[in-house]
């Protein structure tokens, strides 16, 4: 008997089988919508990992691009590599789902968005936050107007990194810190709740590591609607405030019940990830009564979420949620960050490329 579901199956190949890789491939071995079929990962590891789940192999994308046939690839290489992979893809009319950040640098990230424009095919950025339930509803929230406008947005993303982690030689240069691998996340949620930003200024410090990569760094966001945001990272801290945390995204982050994300407008305001809601009810004063409001959170896993909405992207049915316009302009955003910190300069988004 033919099994239909199977049949109906898109078919799905990972570019690249590491940390990340592992987690796409537990989502896709359970997804409703994808048969995961092809491994791309020059690794032993993942070449065993292959042949245990009976599924293809290649050493080189080029190679599977030329024989495989897949509806969707997923690419999870390191971001150097982002650029020329998916657009590789794209060439070949195969959507994708690039990690992020959309790739290592503003000119690449253009590359890739105007691939995408030439092919006509969908590039997914995964910034798989946005496609987080309570991040949903707080976008919900945001957009029904109870908040009224944004005026001041601040987020947290403190937590500590164990000394391990800085034994791999790049986790220690510019580069590998908290603002790119860490805070860009919290940087697209921000762009996805607030909107664009305009313009950066930020500091860094390495004094309590002393490596060449900064350990912590504080930045304040002008958004083109005029609010303003303070963020702080830190991969140093004994302490709960960061998504990783506080959102239960992930099992290997222990979970805590900490707000770490403040939306504060001139009617109301959002704290995240709990989904608290302040506002007046009678007089709009300091001196009155400030309710608190509580909703109650949807848990669901972002990761499985952002892959049934590539299929649906695929499917023609959705358009993403993450482009790879939002991809470079978050990631224009984050590198802003650096670089307002180098110069001691406010850095104005736009004028980098
Ligand atoms: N969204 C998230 O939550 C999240 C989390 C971690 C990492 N990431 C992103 O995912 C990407 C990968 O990060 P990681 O931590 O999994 O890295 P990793 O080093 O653990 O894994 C990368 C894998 O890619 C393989 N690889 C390298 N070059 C390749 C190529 N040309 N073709 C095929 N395979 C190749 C390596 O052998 C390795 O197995 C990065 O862009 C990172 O920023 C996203």
């Amino acid at each position: 008997m033919i099994n239909m579901t199977m049949q109906s199956k898109k078919k799905l190949a990972l570019i690249g089988a590491g940390a990340i890789g592992a987690t796409h491939i537990q989502i896709a071995e359970n997804s409703p919508d994808f048969e995961l079929t092809t491994l791309v990962d020059p690794s032993e590891a993942a070449k065993a990992l292959a042949q245990s789940r009976g599924i293809r192999w290649y050493a080189d994308y080029k190679t599977m691009l030329e024989s495989d046939h897949p509806d969707g690839v997923i690419v999870a290489t390191p971001n150097t590599t982002h650029c020329d992979i998916a657009t590789a893809c794209l060439d070949r009319q195969i959507p994708v789902l690039v990690e992020k950040p959309i790739t290592d640098t503003l000119s690449s990230a253009l590359q890739l968005v105007e691939a995408e424009a030439r092919t006509g095919i969908p590039v997914l950025v995964g910034h798989h936050r946005r496609h987080n339930p309570i991040l949903r509803q707080a976008r919900n929230i945001v957009d029904s107007g109870v908040l009224g406008k944004p005026v001041s947005v601040t987020a947290m993303a403190t937590f500590f990194k164990p000394d391990a982690y800085f034994d791999i030689a790049w986790h220690r240069e510019a580069g590998a810190g908290p603002i790119l691998i860490n805070l860009i996340h919290d940087i697209d949620m921000l762009r996805f709740l607030v909107g664009d930003i305009d313009s950066v200024q930020a500091m860094t410090s390495n004094a309590r590591r002393g490596y060449p990569v900064e350990d912590t760094a504080g930045a304040v966001l002008r958004f083109c609607n005029g609010a303003i945001g303070a963020v702080t990272t830190s991969d140093t801290t004994v302490a709960p405030w960061n998504w990783d945390l506080c959102a239960g995204e992930a099992a290997h982050y222990p979970r805590q019940t900490e707000n770490t994300h403040f939306l504060s407008g001139s009617d109301g305001s959002l704290s995240l990830p709990g989904l608290d809601i302040w506002r007046y009810h009678e007089k709009k004063s300091w001196h009155a009564p400030l309710t608190q409001e509580r909703s109650t959170p949807h848990l669901g896993n972002p990761y499985a979420e952002q892959l049934h909405h590539f299929a649906a992207m695929i499917d023609g049915r959705e358009s993403a949620l993450c482009s790879s316009l939002d991809g470079m302009r978050t990631l224009e955003a984050t590198l802003a960050i650096h670089q307002a910190a180098l110069t001691g300069q406010t850095v104005t988004l736009g004028s980098q490329a």
